[in-house]
C-alpha cells in the first residue's frame, strides 16, 4: 500500500502541502498541551487527587501506548518537514533577499522566535520525559520533604523544589506559549478559515491564548516552590 504523504504526487510533494501538514500536526500537539495542561492542574488539589488521575491513565494502557506512539510520530513528523520548510524558505530567502529584509521588520516577535522556540521545546520534552515519565513514582523520588511517599506527585513535587529546574521548565513554558500563539494564527492561515482572515482581533486571540497557556503552566513550578516555603521550611505538614 503507497502512502498518499510521499511520492511524486503525494500530499507531502509540494509547499502548501507541507505547510498544511506542519499545521495539521501542529493543532494536534495543541491539543495535547492544553488537555496535558488540564490534567496537570490536578496538582492543585493535591497528591490523592493527582495520583488518582495518574493512576487512571496507567490503567488505560495498552491502548495509551497507540496514543503515545501516534504523539511521537506526530512531533517526529512536524518536526521534519518543518525543517524542510525552513530549508526551503532559507534557499528562496537568498534568491529574493531584499523583499525578505523588508518584510523582516512586520514578523511578529513570536515569528521570528520559531526556530528558538521550537528549539527550546524540543529539549525540554526530552530533559522532561527523563524527569517524568521515564522515572520510577513508586521510588525514592516520590518521597516528599516531610519524608511521606507521594508517588507521581512526590516526583513533580521534589522535581520543582530545584530552582534551576524550575527556572528551566518556565523559559520553557513562555517558549511554548510563544511558539502557540503563533502556531494558532497559522494554522487559521494556512487553511483560510472563511470569517477568520488574518486580522489584528485574530493575532490578539492567539496571543492571549499562547500567554494563558505559558501562563497557567508555569503557576504549577512557582505554586511547588511556594508551598516547600510556607509549608515544609516553617515545619508546617505539608501536602
Ligand atoms: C509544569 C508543567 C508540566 C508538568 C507538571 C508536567 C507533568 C507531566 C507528568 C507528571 C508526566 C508523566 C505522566 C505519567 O507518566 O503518568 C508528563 C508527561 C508528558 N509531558 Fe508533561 N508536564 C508539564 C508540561 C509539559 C509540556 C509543556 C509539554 C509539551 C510541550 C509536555 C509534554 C509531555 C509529554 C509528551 C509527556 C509524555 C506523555 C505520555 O507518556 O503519555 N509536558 N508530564
Amino acid at each position: 500500500m503507497r502512502l498518499p504523504l510521499f511520492g511524486e504526487h503525494g500530499f507531502l510533494s509540494s509547499s502548501v502541502g507541507r505547510k498544511q501538514f506542519v499545521a495539521a500536526t501542529g493543532l494536534c500537539l495543541i491539543l495535547f498541551v492544553v488537555v496535558h495542561l488540564a490534567g496537570n492542574l490536578l496538582l492543585f488539589a493535591g497528591p490523592d487527587v493527582f495520583n488518582a488521575y495518574a493512576h487512571k491513565l496507567a490503567s488505560l494502557r495498552p491502548a495509551l501506548f497507540v496514543v503515545e506512539a501516534g504523539l511521537l510520530v506526530i512531533f517526529v513528523s512536524h518536526l521534519a518537514v518543518t525543517v524542510l520548510l525552513v530549508v526551503e524558505n532559507s534557499k528562496a530567502r537568498g534568491k529574493t533577499r531584499y523583499d525578505v529584509q523588508r518584510s523582516q521588520g512586520e514578523r511578529s516577535l513570536a515569528t521570528r522566535l520559531m526556530p528558538w522556540t521550537g528549539g527550546i521545546i524540543l529539549a525540554f520534552v526530552i530533559w522532561h520525559l527523563l524527569d517524568f515519565t521515564f522515572t520510577d513514582p513508586d521510588g525514592p523520588r516520590g518521597v516528599m520533604p516531610n519524608a511521606v511517599h507521594r508517588g507521581l506527585y512526590g516526583v513533580v513535587f521534589n522535581s520543582f523544589l530545584n530552582p534551576l529546574n524550575s527556572l528551566f521548565y518556565i523559559v520553557a513554558m513562555v517558549a511554548v506559549g510563544l511558539h502557540l500563539s503563533h502556531g494558532v494564527q497559522s494554522f487559521v492561515q494556512t487553511f483560510g478559515f472563511s470569517g477568520l482572515a488574518p486580522s489584528p482581533k485574530l493575532k490578539v486571540a492567539c496571543q492571549g491564548f499562547g500567554l494563558l497557556v505559558g501562563l497557567v503552566y508555569s503557576c504549577i513550578p512557582i505554586y511547588v516552590m511556594v508551598v516547600n516555603i510556607i509549608t515544609f521550611k516553617s515545619g508546617t505538614p505539608g501536602p
